[in-house]
């Protein structure tokens, strides 16, 4: 039977206070993620029950129970502490899906720190940016991405430490660097968790937007509430489930679903540190007997992309749930998830400013293919009128999705930028960004972001960061980046450049620029097609005009030009 009852049923009598209630959390008193993932667990009897099973792209295998969690968990914070890093500091993980990444959050949430994690593809560029803006004080990280850490060293003199997790002492370290070795540390015992409260921040989570640099949502220890109770709703985790988070914890679903919500829940969790590929995945599933999968769309087109055959030589009969995140789950997606794997992968929306998720669809509730379903039983969802922002009461009008805010995991700020924040809100609303219709049921139908971010495979990438990064290459005058169709991750980066005098368009250029970007920022930044022009459509006032560039990407009506200052 499903954790969670009718969806009727359940929206009406629901409360947030059901979760504080079976969390055993009682307003005003102590909240810390860290204790109720590891020592509350052991507390509750699952001590020797397995909480982690990770396995490296090389094979080799580490298992932790929930106590080794607790113990190491406090390893790190202890450290950390000795270290003489304070409650509040930013510390940032920079590391692979290594178990150190996972523990370490928890550790410094332990301490009292705000976690702050960044995907190890960044390049030094990216880094820098979210580094700056955060001051962070610490970096914990691996050898194989030091260097990325070492070239703006001089840059943070905020940063007084460079964690290493798995130096072998063949090259000395540096300045302000230190080895930190998670297995051979001494295993804690009692260590004096950090009294923090509902409102004291726990993480820092880099999103990009359109303009400007990318921003830190920030959240709070009470997001646990709602992380505990629509982790066991939507994801349906029981007690002896095998759940597997395909997410990095570079991004808040490897983190809101890969760290906090399975672990206050009791869950056994296995982490994959490799890359995509198709035998793999199914080799992963099968051989621990994954019952409940929570994966993206570009995943699932990927494996499709992959054919039948392979899914059928593999026993997945332990697959019960499966859940889906990140870009709209087109509907064949879901038709070919119930053909091959006998189940539909159920679309689950929200966004890093939403912690959790806020509209899906429910084990046993009927699944419409492409629509994301229904909010989740305490969110307000509605659609907004796109001018006056007023709730649009007719169904299948595409209008603004907007949230009431007030849910416990709700982001609680952007760092230093409360202007923004602020300019997330309408009319009491806040404003997703994204635009959505609702059907005569109450099922949300996907329209497309409101914004010129582009969303490749899941990931957010601002066009704004890329287009600064390609005008610190040489033969860059001006450029435009918008998103392209692709089969596979939905958008990909496309790059539209006007060069500077000297320079020729060539085959060559075109490369080079791509790896400029690709080192830079990342390989998801790196545009995937470069189109060079003579000019970029411009408003009379002088700003870019995506949306004319994106639109001839997409096929679609250019729209209203009136304010356009040159024909392409
Ligand atoms: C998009 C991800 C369509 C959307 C947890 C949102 C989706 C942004 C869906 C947030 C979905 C996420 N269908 N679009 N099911 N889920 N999105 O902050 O544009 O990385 O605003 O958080 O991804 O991305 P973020």
């Amino acid at each position: 039977m499903a954790n969670m009852g009718p969806y009727e049923n359940v929206k009406e009598n629901f409360s947030w206070s059901i979760s504080e209630k079976e969390l055993g959390y009682h307003n005003g008193e102590i909240l810390n993620i860290g204790e109720y993932c590891t020592d509350r667990l052991c507390r509750m009897g699952k001590k020797d029950k397995l909480a982690l099973i990770w396995e490296g792209f090389g094979g080799d295998v580490k298992k932790y129970t929930f106590n080794d969690m607790r113990l190491l968990t406090n390893s790190i914070a202890h450290f950390l502490k000795g270290l003489g890093l304070e409650p509040g500091d930013r510390i940032c993980l920079f590391m692979d899906k290594v178990p150190e990444l996972y523990f370490g959050f928890l550790g410094i949430l332990k301490m009292g720190g705000i976690a702050q994690p960044l995907f190890s593809a960044f390049g030094s560029d990216s880094l820098i940016t979210r580094l700056e803006d955060a001051k962070t004080a610490a970096v914990i990280t691996q050898k194989k991405h030091l260097q990325k850490v070492r070239n703006i060293v001089p840059q943070m003199p905020y940063m007084k430490h460079i964690i290493v997790v798995d130096d072998d002492g063949s090259k000395p370290l540096k300045e302000r660097e230190i080895a930190f070795h998670m297995d051979q540390a001494e295993r804690i015992e009692h260590f004096d968790i950090y009294p923090s409260k509902a409102e004291t921040p726990s993480v820092l989570h880099y999103t990009s937007g359109t303009t400007g640099k990318p921003k830190g949502a920030q959240h709070v220890h009470y997001s646990l509430i709602a992380q505990y109770i629509t982790a066991k709703y939507v994801l349906d985790l029981q007690e002896n489930d095998i759940y597997w988070c395909t997410a990095d914890p570079g991004w808040v679903t490897g983190t809101s679903y890969g760290i906090i919500g399975p672990w206050v829940n009791g869950m056994t969790q296995c982490v994959l540190d490799s890359g995509f590929k198709a035998e793999t995945w199914y080799k992963f599933i099968e051989k621990y007997k994954i019952t409940v999968w929570y994966s993206a769309p570009t995943a699932i087109r990927s494996l499709m992309k992959d054919g039948d055959e392979i899914v059928k030589k593999h026993d997945l009969s332990s697959l019960r749930h499966l859940c889906s995140v990140g870009e709209p789950l087109n509907a064949e997606a879901v038709i070919w998830s119930k053909k091959v794997f006998g189940l539909p992968f159920l679309d689950t929306y929200w966004q890093t400013e939403t912690g959790c998720i806020v509209i899906s669809n429910y084990p046993g509730m009927t699944v419409k293919p492409g629509s994301m379903g229904k909010p989740f039983p305490g969110i307000d969802a509605t659609v907004l009128d796109l001018k006056t922002y007023e709730p649009i009461k007719k169904p299948g009008i595409v209008g603004l999705i907007a949230l009431k805010p007030g849910w416990p995991s709700m982001m609680r700020t952007y760092w230093n930028n409360e202007i923004t924040y602020k300019s997330k809100f309408k009319n009491g609303w806040y404003i997703c960004g994204d635009r959505s219709s609702i059907d005569e049921e109450g099922y949300f139908w996907f329209v497309g972001r409101d914004d010129d971010v582009i969303n490749t495979g899941g990931h957010l990438v601002g066009p704004f960061e890329i287009e600064s990064a390609l005008l610190e290459h040489e033969a860059v005058a001006e450029s435009a980046v918008v998103g392209k169709p692709d089969p596979v991750n939905m958008e990909v980066v496309k790059a539209f450049i006007t060069l500077k005098p000297g320079f020729q368009a060539s085959k060559d250029l075109d490369l080079a620029i791509m790896n400029f970007i690709r080192k830079r920022l990342s390989p998801l930044a790196m545009p995937q097609e470069i189109e060079f022009v003579d000019s970029l459509p411009k408003t009379r006032s002088g700003k870019i005009m995506r949306r004319v560039l994106r639109a001839k990407e997409w096929g679609e009506e250019i729209g209203d030009v009136s304010t356009l200052e040159n024909d392409m």
